[in-house]
This record gives C-alpha cells, structure tokens and sequence, in this order.
C-alpha cells in the first residue's frame, strides 16, 4: 500500500465483504469501492471523521450475497456511482467501459474489465494496488455459475490480464473467509490452488463445473436490489 494514501479497509461480518476507502491526504478527495448497505452509516462517519470529499462510489460487479450501500452513500455525500457500462443499468451516473480512468484528487483509478464471476466484472488499479472484487480472491476465485458468469472468461481475466501485471502488486478482494486481508499477484501465481500457473483452462474448468454451490442467501433480494443501486 502507498503511504500517500488514506486507505481504510473495512469490514462486513454478514457477507464477508470488503469495502475501501481510499483517499488523497492532500486534497481530501476519496473513493470508496463495494460499500454495504447495513455499514452507510459506518462508511459515512468515517467519511466525516477524515474530513473527506467523497467524489465516487465504485462497484467491482453487481453482487449477488448483499445489497450495495452505493445509492445511500450518493445520497449523503453526492457521490458519483460507477459501475460496468455493460450492465446497462439506469440508476448509476458513470458507466465504465474497459481501461477507462477517473481521477480523485491527485489519484488515478484504471478501471480493467474482467469478466467471469459476472460478465460485467471490474478491477480497479490504484498506484501498485487492484481492486478485483469476485474475480481473483486470495487462494481462490468468484463462483461463475449464474449472472453470465463464465469460467472460461475469469481463467482468460486472471491468467492474461490480471497475471500479466507485476508480481509485487497487492491484490484486494472483495471478501475473505478466512481472515486473510490481501495478497499479491506473484503469490496468487505460486498458491491459487485454481489458477496457479501449473493448472490449465481445461482442469480450471473442471474444478469450478464440480463446485455445486448452494445459492448465497440473499440472491433473490440481493441481486434486484442491487440493480437499482440498493434503493429499493
Ligand atoms: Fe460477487
């Protein structure tokens, strides 16, 4: 993590998920990627307590295991809500398309489409950090069996794209059930036991088609909900 940043990763126990606040000390402009509806007020007080502008509201994809805080926090702060444009949703202002760039403050934000988990999946990249949301977890990956997800879309996202970058780039995902905070790009290649460079599309393929994972709880709230940016 850069130490010209304000960066704050929080915490939600329900769903597992991170979100990020990240902003520029020397002109107060902030981010904040993947907020939870239940945690607004949490978000927002430490918004206030740092004294920052909160300029956007990025969302990695359209989740399926809770429901965004992106349209109440747009409602209390003005922030501007960005999302993949492919998802041809109404409610958000921004509608990103791969390798767009937005700027808070002195910062910039490449936003690289990496689609598997959803077809619509984003990873933001920050100084020498990414933001992959479901796309690469540590040790592990987003499921790909519903919202047009693909798993050989997310073997091509994380092997040519996100594999491309350099090893010690930091990863961030969107949750962690392990209590594991982050990793790295050269150490998701040595220890992703799904897509470390020794496993190839076909037995990656194998291994998600074998997972046959319950639905996540809250999909059929979440997901509708979600598409009008939580406020529903
Ligand atoms: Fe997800």
């Amino acid at each position: 993590m850069s130490s010209d940043l304000i960066f704050h990763q929080l915490f939600e126990k329900e769903s597992s998920t991170y979100t990020y606040l990240i902003g520029d000390p020397k002109t107060g402009e902030a981010i904040i990627i993947d907020p939870v509806l239940e945690m607004v007020e949490r978000d927002y007080k430490l918004i206030e307590e740092l004294d920052l502008k909160l300029k956007y509201i990025l969302e990695t994809h359209v989740h399926a295991d809770h429901i965004t805080g992106s349209g109440e926090l747009r409602k209390k702060t003005g922030a501007k809500i960005a999302i993949n444009e492919s998802y041809q949703l109404s409610c958000p202002d921004i509608g990103l398309v791969d390798g767009q760039e937005l700027k808070f403050g002195n910062i910039n934000i490449t936003a690289f489409s990496t689609p598997g988990h959803t077809n619509g999946c984003m990873t933001y990249k920050i100084d020498e950090m990414i933001f992959t949301g479901d796309v690469l977890l540590i040790r592990g990956c987003g499921r790909t069996d519903f919202q047009d997800g693909s798993s050989e879309n997310l073997f091509a996202s994380v092997r040519e794209k996100l594999f491309n970058l350099s090893d010690n780039v930091l990863v961030y995902p969107a949750h962690d059930y392990n209590g594991l905070t982050h990793s790295s790009i050269g150490m998701e290649k040595k220890f992703n036991p799904r897509l470390n460079l020794s496993v190839n599309k076909a037995e990656f393929q194998k291994i998600m088609s074998e997972l046959k994972l319950a639905n996540p709880q809250k999909i059929e709230i979440a997901v509708p909900a979600n598409l009008q940016c939580g406020l529903v």
